[in-house]
């Protein structure tokens, strides 16, 4: 039986994703370890999940910090200790600088609720109905030091309805999110891949 993937999830808020990873590697469909939640907000629900299911968790308020730079050296700190192989951002609202991502390089991963490059940043769901989209959908991609803007691992899209509102539009998005980022994790981190321009293609992929 091949080794697990250590990898460390960095949360801000409730955590659905990051629940969905846990349940995934529980379930052994993701090979993963999840050797430590991190979040950069106190008491979140993210962090109960991360406990409830027996996973270390470390809270570094980002505010603490005088600046960005030192709140990523104590993020960075915290992270060494468990040499994890991929950084798994799930829900996590602030934006990592070059330094972070070159400590780990083309191995930080995010989700967005959107159809990237359309909609990146905040309350994207919000953004889609209040520009009158049609069509909307979730993006995993590789993190760059842009917001939203690295190259593009795995998308799926879904109607957007004549009576939708924010959260009914969240709801499908979730449902979408929790089902793809495990998928996506599973086929980056097991499978490999190499970027062509902004063109990710999985190892062994047709
Ligand atoms: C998710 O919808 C995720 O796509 C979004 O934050 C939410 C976190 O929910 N991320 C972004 O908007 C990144 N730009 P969760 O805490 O329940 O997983």
């Amino acid at each position: 039986m091949s080794e697990k993937i250590v990898i460390a999830i960095l949360v801000s808020g409730d955590g659905s994703n990051l629940q969905a990873i846990i349940e995934s590697c529980q379930a052994k469909t993701l090979p993963c370890d999840i050797a430590v939640v991190i979040s950069n907000r106190p008491r979140v629900r993210a962090l109960e999940r991360a406990e409830a299911a027996g996973i270390k968790t470390v809270c570094i308020p980002h505010q603490d910090y005088a600046t960005r730079a030192d709140f990523e050296e104590a993020l960075l700190s915290a992270l060494a200790p468990f040499s994890p192989a991929w950084i798994v951002l799930a829900g996590f609202d602030r934006i990592l600088s070059s330094k972070f991502l070159h400590t780990y390089h083309q191995r930080v991963l995010n989700i967005h609720p959107a159809l990237l490059p359309a909609f990146p940043g905040l309350h994207a769901a919000r953004q889609v109905l209040d520009y009158g989209a049609k069509v909307t959908g979730v993006t995993v991609h590789i993190v760059d030091e842009g917001t939203d803007t690295g190259p593009i691992i795995l998308q799926e899209s879904v109607v957007i309805a004549n009576n939708e509102t924010e959260e009914s539009l969240l709801k499908k998005l979730h449902e979408i999110e929790h089902r793809i980022y495990p998928e996506a994790m599973k086929r980056v981190l097991t499978k490999g891949f190499e970027i062509d321009g902004r063109t990710v293609r999985i190892i062994g992929d047709e």
